[in-house]
């Protein structure tokens, strides 16, 4: 999911170029998401982003709002299985997609590894990040790209933690990678 900076200036244009068109429209759309194995149809003007979706109209407030811009990481979601920025998403564009938020990542009994890891390697301090930190390292993975620690820091350049809980975040991400190889 790392964007470089000119991903980040065209997928905010591209946002800013369906707002403008769907301001003019401003009709309500029916979307239908699938979030966290549950089925949901909304009513929805066409410029709400998947992380106000799901933040405002879904009560899920686990996916975070950090800059909004495709900046932070912070709204990492899984759709359809791939890591996204949910504030660069409209949720129009997502209908009928899978999204999965950190409210259904673990199984019913247990934490999801990677819970259980960043627990083990107290790898956050504020928490405001590990959400999205969490949903990115679960999509990296399933990419299956980077082989080492480096690559891994890489790929996970993308989700920033002001508290500087980094080495702890890999460590931990380094952790269930070992388990599952
Ligand atoms: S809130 Fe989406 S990248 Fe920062
Ligand atoms: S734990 Fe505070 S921003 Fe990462």
């Amino acid at each position: 999911m790392v964007l470089n900076t000119c991903e980040i200036n065209n997928n905010q244009l591209l946002i800013n170029k369906y707002q403008t068109i769907a301001m003019k429209d401003n009709v309500i759309h029916k979307v239908m998401l699938t979030v966290n194995h549950k089925d949901y149809t909304l009513q929805i003007l066409p410029w709400v982003s998947l992380l106000d979706a799901l933040r405002d109209r879904l009560n899920l407030t686990g996916t975070k709002k950090g800059c909004d811009h495709g900046q932070c990481g912070a709204c990492t979601v899984l759709c359809d299985g791939k890591r996204i920025l949910s504030c660069l998403t409209l949720a129009v564009m997502k209908n009928g997609s899978q999204i999965t938020t950190i409210e259904g990542v673990a199984g019913p009994l247990e934490l999801h590894p990677l819970q259980k890891a960043f627990i083990d390697h107290d790898a956050f301090q504020c928490g405001y990040c590990t959400p999205g930190q969490i949903c990115s390292a679960i999509g990296m993975l399933q990419e299956n790209k980077a082989a080492t620690r480096e690559e891994v820091q890489e790929l996970m350049s993308g989700n920033l933690c002001r508290c500087g809980a980094n080495s702890g975040i890999i460590d931990a991400i380094m952790e269930v990678k070992e388990q599952q190889s």
